[in-house]
């Protein structure tokens, strides 16, 4: 795809199809993968021997959390969670039901949510209180993006990719009305396409 006279691979999907569609392109995949590679080797050193679980939150966080968990070196877990986030289609609100919970206990483990974007952090904020009532030995967050002009919550988030604008994005997990997940970079959506 060709965008701003610039060659970029997006990948994952026919990029130059859906090109009307994007109104730029904020990382590439190799962009992306330099990070991963980067927090991957943060979380082995914060985590050697202590076999983290990861706790991914679906569907979001598929892509990062396949990349990351084969990055690490150190012995972990993974599980998964998933959340319904009422809202309207491109802004969450805060209440959150659950359609998944975790598969295992985790009382006394080192819990890692892995997830793919902090917005508002509404959900993320719930679902830490959620997991931390369920006493953990340590609890942490990794978010492969993060809009620090729109959190409303106050996270910590010990591991971040890239901070990223205000603006609705796609790929890299993350969708628009379940479309675009699969391009491997992350790139903002015209607004004209959701509103
Ligand atoms: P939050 O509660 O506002 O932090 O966002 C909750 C969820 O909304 C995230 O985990 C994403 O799945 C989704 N989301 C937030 N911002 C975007 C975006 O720019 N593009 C696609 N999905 C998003």
């Amino acid at each position: 795809m060709t965008f701003g006279g610039r060659c970029v691979k997006l990948g994952g999907v026919d990029a130059d199809a859906i090109a009307g569609d994007l109104a730029a392109v904020l990382y590439t995949p190799e962009q992306i993968q330099e990070r991963v590679v980067a927090l991957a080797e943060q979380i082995d050193a914060d985590y050697a021997d202590k076999k983290p679980l990861l706790v991914g939150v679906l569907n979001g966080a598929v892509m990062i959390m396949a990349d990351l968990c084969r990055e690490l070196t150190i012995d972990c877990e993974m599980d998964w969670m998933a959340v319904s986030s009422y809202g309207s289609g491109t802004k969450s609100s805060g209440v959150v039901r659950f359609l998944k919970d975790l598969s295992v206990d985790i009382h006394d483990r080192h819990v890692l949510v892995v997830e793919d974007i902090i917005d508002t952090g509404l959900t993320l904020s719930w679902l830490l209180s959620n997991l931390s009532s369920r006493q953990p030995a340590s609890l942490e967050v990794a978010a492969m993006f993060r809009k620090p002009e729109a959190i409303k919550a106050d996270i910590e988030c010990r591991y971040i990719g890239y901070d990223i604008p205000n603006e609705f994005v796609v790929g890299y997990g993350l969708d628009y009305d379940g479309r675009y997940r699969g391009l491997k970079g992350l790139a903002v959506i015209k607004p004209e396409v959701y509103s």
